[in-house]
Order: C-alpha cells, then structure tokens, then sequence
C-alpha cells in the first residue's frame, strides 16, 4: 500500500515540477510567478482543488510523443475567495510556452462547463503563445470550442482575464471575450502576432512593449481594463475585484457589512461646485464621499478619463458608478468615452448592478476627428446602453447636463428610477452663450444686446427647476444630503422589476 501511496505522490511531483527547474528559475527570473504560485495568492489559503493533473497531449507530429509533461501547460481546478467559489485556470508557461494543445484546451473546457453549470465566477490566468504549434488544426480547434464556451457564459457569469506573460493568439482573443482584461506593467503584453511577424509582414519595427504592453493597452487601445507593477499586486487586485461581483446573473449581490453610516450628510459637498461654470473639479471627490468607505474598484481608469466608470458599494451592496469627468476635457463626451460608458452599463445590468450616474457634462465633443472617428455610433453605444438597462438607474446632475449628452445621460426619459440635481445644476440645450448667439444671429455685432441675450437664457436654463417643474427630475437636493438620498433611493428600488419586450437579442450600435 505505501509503494501505491508513493507512486501517487511522485506522479503528483512530477506535475508540480511543470517544466523544470531551468524553466521555473527562468520565469522568476523575469520577475514571474509559476502558475501555481499565482493560484496560490489568488484564492483562499489552502482552497484550491486541482482538477487534470495528470492529463497529458496525446501528439505524435514533430517527435512530441517524446515531451509529454503531466498537466499539459495549464493548472486548472476551483477553490474560494473570501469563502465563495471560484474556478480557476493558469496557463503554464514553463510548458511548452503555455501553448494550447487539444488535451489542454480539453481541460479548459471542462472548467468552463463546470463554472457555467454551477454558476460561479471564471478566471483565466494568461502566460502562454497561443496555440500549440505542433499540433496544428487540432490547436486550432481547442481554441474554438474555448471561445464558444466565452461567448455563452457572456452575461450569465463573470469572467475575468489576468494577462500575466507575453500572450498572443487564442490566449489574446479568448481573454477579449471576458468581461474584464488586466495587465501587469513591464511582464505582460498581448498581441494577435508578435515583433517578429510585424516585421516581416509590414517591416515594422517595434518592442512587445510598444506593440501590446499594459501601458499600450491601458490607454490607446482600451482592451485592458486596469495595469498592476507586479503579479502578487494583480492578483490581490482580483480578490478585491470578486469581492464586488454576484456569482451569476441570478445570484444576489454580495454584501459586505459597512460601518460608515448613509445617514451622516458630508457638508464638504455644498462648495464642491465652483462658482466659475468654466471651472473644473474632481468628480471623484463626489463619488469616495458617497459611496462605502470610500472605496472604489475603477475601472479604465487611463482610458477615456473624461468619463469615471467602477465599482463601489452603498450600504454595503454593489453599485456600478459612471460620472463625467470635468477635469478632463471637461467632461465632454467623445468616441472613447461613449465605448467605455456602454460597456460597463452592459456589465452592469448583465449582473444585475443598480447603476448611479453623476452627470455634468457640456455635450458631445465636435470635429471632423470625432465626426469621422464613428461618434454617432459610438455615443449611441452608450445612449443605446442606457436605455435597454432594466437595472435601478439613479441620476444626480451636479451641474452641466447640455444637448443630448442630458438625454444620454441615464435621464428620466431612458427610465431613470430616480433623477435628481444639484441646485447648481444646468439642463439645457447648450451652454447660454452658445444658444442666445445661435437664436440672436442677427443682433451678434451688438455687443451689450448679446451679453443681454445670455443673461436672459442663463435665467430661464441654467438652473435645475425648468427640468424639475416637468417631473424630468424627481428634487432637487442639498448636495450634503447626496449619500443618504442615494442609499434610500437605492433601498426603496431593491424589489424593481422591469422586462424589456422579448426579442432573440438586441443589435447595438457596434
Ligand atoms: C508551441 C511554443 C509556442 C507555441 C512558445 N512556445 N509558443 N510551443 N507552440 N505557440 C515554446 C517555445 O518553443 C519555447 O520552448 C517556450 O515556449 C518559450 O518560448 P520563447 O519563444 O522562448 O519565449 P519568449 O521569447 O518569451 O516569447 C514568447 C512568445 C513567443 C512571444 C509567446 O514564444 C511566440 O511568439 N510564440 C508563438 C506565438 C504564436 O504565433 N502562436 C500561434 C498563434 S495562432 P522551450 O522548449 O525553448 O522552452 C493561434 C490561433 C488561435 O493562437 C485562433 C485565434 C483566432
């Protein structure tokens, strides 16, 4: 019986050993962990349950059948973070570069039928080159049936990519079919093909850096939602993520007990508005001040700055944040800004995440690069998000809500639960400048006629009371007031039900 014991425990050593020692020093070398190491930070001490330690590839091509090493380049199993479930994979890059044979897409696969049937949260750990070379079409097919299982789990549960290694291929488009990417700085990038393709193909030269590291994608490209300095930091990173998260579409939220009261008013909040309107401040002074401790889970946070998206928590249950940014462009919104602002509505109401905007925004940013960059379509991405959400939506306009970025805006004509305003708020057609010198062309050369003309619309418009007279808003509050206003509001919508009409799916604007 102890033979029978030790076998089982060198076969159990020789899968942990991945690709040896050479390998493993060199992947710490780079300033990596191997990927059990990640695992291992990633969920609860002494959680995880490794499934398919000994599947091996089953390849005969190119002398493979000399190379098999058990696990096949992926640690795959579940285990718990903060005590709920989670499963897991993480691709191993001492084997074989991570890449994906059909053995080891077979394992991966299988977690994901598993996530999906049980309804927990997947999280793919990327260090890998794609698909196996050697292995041909079968490679090719592992990734398929992979990015089939991405798209039906889309919405039903989270899943979330941490690119830990250079990843290019099926190990990029697997991960841009999850719900959030994440980077670490100056170890990770992510490309369909590498340097060296880029030079022969368009004979371009460029670093992986330049080519698809965090700091590209963090900020061009947008395809990473957030950079860490390093994997330990990323991976506590992602505790923190889950902590936010339902486990499905149709888990509860989860509730972490807060023990600053929503009660309390914060009268900081009565002069955060300046008494220049062409004077910026930071929105996200307001959004730490409402909601949970301040504590903030940002998301995109160097991408698109003119508008704030993230996750936070109000009376300890988890609400999606979206404000304009006016210290970035002051608050305008733009190509950029409509793409993210979708997506992360989209998110939110997938998972059934009451959504609170802050609005102050002077409208859509003009020009030919906007106009030819698509900004029709992509700020109706936003306004179409928006509109088909079913979650609680509550809207504060602190100041500009102008044109059709105040109908974008989660207004009371998208079904906005509850909308209100600042008294320093602005509903209008444009800024009063703008209007008095469009409805008075012919008085333009007057100059003191003109300013007269502003004036006049400043007093009709720029206040909130227009909007609030039409029901358009449901009060205007005492900004000290917002937290509390926005917890009851949030409590008084906990039993909303809303359908839209039933259709196979919708066709936003892409
Ligand atoms: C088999 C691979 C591999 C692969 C890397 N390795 N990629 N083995 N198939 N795809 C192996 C290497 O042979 C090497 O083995 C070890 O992994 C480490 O690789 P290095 O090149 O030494 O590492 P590094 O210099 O850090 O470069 C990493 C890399 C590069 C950028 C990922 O290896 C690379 O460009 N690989 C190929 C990427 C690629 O084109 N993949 C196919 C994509 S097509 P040893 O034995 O020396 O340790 C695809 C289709 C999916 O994925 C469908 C999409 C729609």
């Amino acid at each position: 019986m102890q033979e029978i014991l030790e076998k089982l425990d060198k076969r159990r050593g020789e899968a942990r050993a991945g690709g040896g020692k050479k390998r493993t020093d060199a992947q710490h070398g780079r300033g990596k962990l191997t990927a059990r190491e990640r695992i291992e930070l990633l969920l609860d001490e002494g959680s995880f349950e490794e499934f398919d330690m000994f599947v091996e590839h089953r390849c005969t091509d190119f002398a493979m059948e000399t190379q098999r090493i058990p696990g096949d380049g992926v640690v795959t199993g579940w285990g718990t973070v903060n005590g709920r479930t989670i499963y897991v994979f993480a691709k191993d890059f001492t084997v074989f570069g991570g890449s994906l044979s059909e053995a080891h897409a077979r394992k991966i696969t299988k977690l994901q039928d598993m996530a999906l049937r049980n309804r927990a949260p997947i999280i793919g750990l990327f260090d890998a080159g794609g698909a196996r070379i050697q292995e041909g079409v079968d490679a090719l097919g592992g990734y398929g049936e992979v990015f089939q299982r991405n798209v039906l789990a889309s919405g039903v549960i989270p899943q979330i990519s941490v690119i830990m290694g250079p990843c290019a291929g099926g190990d990029v488009y697997s991960p841009a079919m999850t719900d959030f990417i994440f980077m670490v700085r100056d170890t990770s990038y992510m490309f369909v093909t590498g340097p060296d393709v880029v030079k022969t193909v368009t004979n371009e030269t460029v670093t992986a850096e330049e080519l698809g590291g965090a700091s590209v994608h963090t900020t061009k490209s947008s395809i990473a939602d957030k950079g860490y300095d390093n994997d330990v930091e990323a991976l506590l990173q992602m505790r923190r993520l889950i902590d936010f998260l339902p486990s499905s579409n149709t888990a509860e939220l989860p509730v972490i007990p807060c023990l600053q009261s929503a009660e309390d008013s914060d009268e900081s909040l009565d002069t955060l508005i300046p008494a220049n309107p062409n004077q910026p401040y930071d929105m996200k002074e307001l959004i730490l001040k409402t909601v949970d401790d301040g504590d903030f889970f940002e998301i995109q946070e160097a991408h698109a700055r003119n508008i704030v998206t993230g996750l936070a928590r109000i009376k300890g249950r988890t609400v999606g944040v979206v404000a304009n940014q006016p210290m970035v462009l002051a608050g305008v919104l733009d190509s950029d800004a409509g793409r993210k602002g979708a997506r992360f509505v989209r998110f939110c109401d997938c998972f059934n995440i009451p959504i609170i905007s802050f609005v102050d925004v002077p409208g859509f940013l003009p020009g030919t690069a906007q106009e030819y960059g698509g900004l029709i379509k992509h700020g109706a991405k936003l306004l179409f998000a928006y509109a088909e959400a079913t979650v609680p939506k509550i809207t504060l306009i602190t100041r500009k809500a102008y044109g059709g970025a105040y109908v974008v805006m989660a207004s009371k004509h998208l079904r906005g639960d509850i909308n209100y305003a600042w008294p320093t708020a602005e509903i209008a057609v444009m800024g009063s400048r703008g209007a008095a010198e469009i409805i008075y062309r012919a008085e333009l050369e007057d100059k003191q006629k003109i300013a007269a003309r502003v004036k006049d619309y400043e007093a009709r418009f720029a206040n909130p009371f227009v909007a609030a007279e039409r029901g358009f808003l449901d009060d205007v509050i005492m900004p000290h007031s917002t937290r509390r206003r926005i917890a009851r509001a949030l409590d008084m919508l906990k039993g909303k039900e809303l359908a839209n009409p039933w259709k196979k799916h919708d066709n936003i604007p892409l």
